[in-house]
């Protein structure tokens, strides 16, 4: 089955054509990321005016690469929550009339279920059930895979997702935008143990996170020492900083794995693309005799594959829209 796929739920466009879910015939991205640095994150007028722009000769650009003719196409499948409503409404638009002019189903993909999905194009032998912790820009949350339609949320974040928090951090020394790669890439050369910044628990909730009190460490951290006029050892505090991320994600999830009796984890999101965290994911599992599951960098952020294996999984599952389907701004990835 031949399935075309877009995303645009954010400052990406990107169009995949997919066949039977996890083979990758083409995945077109087209990132605005140079277009939102000037702003130090992203405007969602321009990512709106943007995907409008591109998505069309993106989409042939993904055909040609794929050697797929429109007529071979045997569904569009498109993410239509959760992302920035303008931004997603124009992949939901173009998706429903590309979908009505060849008269081929249109599937509606969760964004973040598509993310937990990239793993099964990066590993053809995964199946659910499994647990997954997705790390991405808006989300950061511990979910049980049941079944590739049929999941539950039993932990997640109460306030800032993990890259929203990388992306402040960076913006506060001076990276840019996003942040989450140029910190990465700065922790390489610092040491972690240099400063102390928190490592938040919330009573009666473990597999639940904060992250706000650990962004507003940094924040008065640089601030502190602009005020008094020291100087900064930055990379050590990135590195103090991905150490504080990663020791609040990868305990807990290994922790959620014993208890739901899991031996296989799998991580999903932009920032599962960090290298500190993936290696202390490696080490946790290879302590627990768990196998893990991490997509290669290139399907860890947005990119239209991934919508294409989930809509192939949600099709299969019956999952169908016409041309009332809307996008929203929020939505769970269980309450579907
Ligand atoms: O999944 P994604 O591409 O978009 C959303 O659905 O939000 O995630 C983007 C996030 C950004 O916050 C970005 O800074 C972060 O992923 N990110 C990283 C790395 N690469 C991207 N965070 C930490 N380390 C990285 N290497
Ligand atoms: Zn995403």
């Amino acid at each position: 089955m031949i399935i075309l796929s877009i995303e645009s739920s954010c400052d990406e466009t990107a169009i995949a054509v997919t066949k039977d879910g996890r083979t990758v015939l083409a995945d077109e991205i087209f990132s605005q990321a140079d277009m939102h640095a000037l702003y130090g994150g992203v405007v969602p007028e321009i990512a709106s005016r943007n995907h409008i722009a591109v998505i069309s000769r993106l989409t042939d650009a993904a055909l040609n690469k794929a050697k797929i003719a429109k007529k071979e196409i045997d569904a569009v499948a498109v993410a239509y929550a959760p992302g920035l409503i303008g931004a997603l409404l124009v992949g939901v638009n173009f998706a429903k009339g590309v979908s009505m002019s060849l008269g081929v189903p249109l599937i509606p993909v969760h964004h973040i279920r598509a993310h937990i999905a990239a793993n099964y194009i990066a590993y053809p032998e995964l199946e659910p059930p499994f647990l997954c912790l997705v790390i991405s820009g808006g989300h950061s949350l511990i979910a049980d895979v049941r079944g590739y339609t049929e999941m539950k949320i039993i932990g997640s974040t109460r306030d800032d997702a993990a890259g929203e928090c990388f992306d402040k951090a960076a913006r506060v020394l001076g990276l840019g935008y996003p942040g989450g790669r140029p910190m990465d890439e700065l922790s390489k050369t610092g040491d972690d143990t240099v400063y102390k910044l928190p490592r938040a628990k919330i009573d009666g909730s473990p597999y639940d996170m904060s992250f706000s009190g650990l962004k507003t460490s940094v924040v008065n951290i640089v601030h502190n020492a602009e005020q008094k006029g020291e100087t900064l050892d930055k990379p050590s505090l990135a590195a103090s900083f991905a150490a504080a991320v990663s020791d609040t994600l990868v305990p807990r999830t290994m922790a959620a794995a014993n208890e739901l009796g899991y031996n296989k984890v799998a991580v999903a999101g932009g920032v599962a693309a960090n290298s500190r965290i993936r290696s202390d994911f490696e080490k946790a599992a290879n302590a627990a005799g768990k196998k893990l599951y991490v997509p290669p960098l290139s399907l860890c952020g947005d990119n239209g594959a991934m919508i294409g294996c989930q809509g192939y999984y949600e099709f299969l599952a019956g999952k169908r829209a016409g041309p009332e389907l809307n996008a929203f701004a929020t939505m769970d990835l269980d309450s579907i």
